[in-house]
């Protein structure tokens, strides 16, 4: 059973680790990520944008395939089906199609209007026993459409949000969706560390996973943040396996080009690279 993120989220806080949220696009990604998941003993946070959930033809398909894979797969650990960047429609939708967590990204309102919006999310979800994800400073570059400018978050905005009663924050830090650029200027930990000493237990979330060096991953673990996003890397590593197995013109050789098979070396990247995430982040062994 899918389970909202607020138990795992308040335990890697507090145990200083954190848990991966990995992007899905369809049931290749989902497998390989549930499957990492059990064999690192790690809980999970699936992530859906709203490209993504249209991709898969709409949120009740993604609900009824993730569902359907745990009643088939039985993992043993925490598994939270999460709308990753929604807008106030796609919570909506969303809450109806059976999420058990969704991020709403207001930070392109002005705070005011961010604020009466999370708010009215957060009854709902409290009401739902689901997990709700608010975003303060936009992350930035361009995920899915949604584009971001890329500021670093107010600390006393980010305190103003948290005490709406969200269960987790993102806060922009620096961050950035997809590769890094090579002039990036890294992650403004002298502003996560005063979001953190406002914001006290509020497991903090960290977007654009993908490149982020390990070192600033661990530093960034240490001053709060619980929950990291990746998305691009598993493309890239799904990419990259999948261009291989073409070149090397294997899907031209017996039933190589069966889907099964064409899409396995793709499926076992991505696995790979969601393990090497858990094992980074410590949620491996956790679950
Ligand atoms: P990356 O694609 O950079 O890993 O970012 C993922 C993310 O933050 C999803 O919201």
């Amino acid at each position: 059973m899918l389970v909202s993120a607020k138990e795992m989220l308040q335990k890697a806080k507090a145990g200083h680790y954190a848990v991966g949220q990995f992007n899905i696009n369809n049931l290749e990604w989902t497998k390989a990520a549930l499957l990492a998941a059990e064999e690192c003993k790690s809980p999970i946070i699936l992530g859906v944008s709203e490209g993504a959930g249209k991709y898969m033809t709409g949120y009740k398909t993604v609900v009824g395939m993730v569902n359907g894979m745990l009643e088939e797969m039985k993992p043993t650990v925490p598994v939270a089906l999460h709308l990753d960047h929604g807008s106030y429609e796609g919570c909506m939708k969303c809450i109806e199609a059976g999420f058990s967590s969704i991020m709403f990204d207001g930070s392109h309102y002005p705070i005011e209007e961010n604020i009466a919006k999370t708010k009215e999310l957060v009854s709902i979800c409290a009401e739902k026993g689901m997990s709700l994800e608010a975003e303060v400073g936009s992350i930035g570059g361009e995920e899915d459409g949604v584009i971001g400018a890329g500021e670093v978050a107010d600390p006393k905005e980010c305190k103003a949000i948290a005490d709406l009663g969200v269960t987790m924050l993102a806060a922009g830090i620096g961050n950035i969706h997809g590769k890094y650029p090579e002039n990036w200027a890294g992650l403004s930990f002298e502003t996560l560390d005063a979001i953190q000493a406002l914001t006290g237990d509020m497991p903090l979330v960290l977007h654009g996973g993908t490149g982020i060096p390990e070192d600033m991953i661990k530093k960034a673990i240490n001053l709060g943040v619980a929950k990291i996003n990746v998305n691009t890397e598993c493309q890239l590593s799904f990419a990259a396996a999948t261009r291989e197995y073409v070149e090397a013109g294997k899907d031209l050789q017996g039933k190589g080009f069966d889907p099964r098979k064409l899409l396995m070396p793709g499926q076992e990247a991505i696995k790979a690279t969601v393990i090497e995430k858990m094992k980074l982040f410590g949620s491996a062994g956790k679950a």
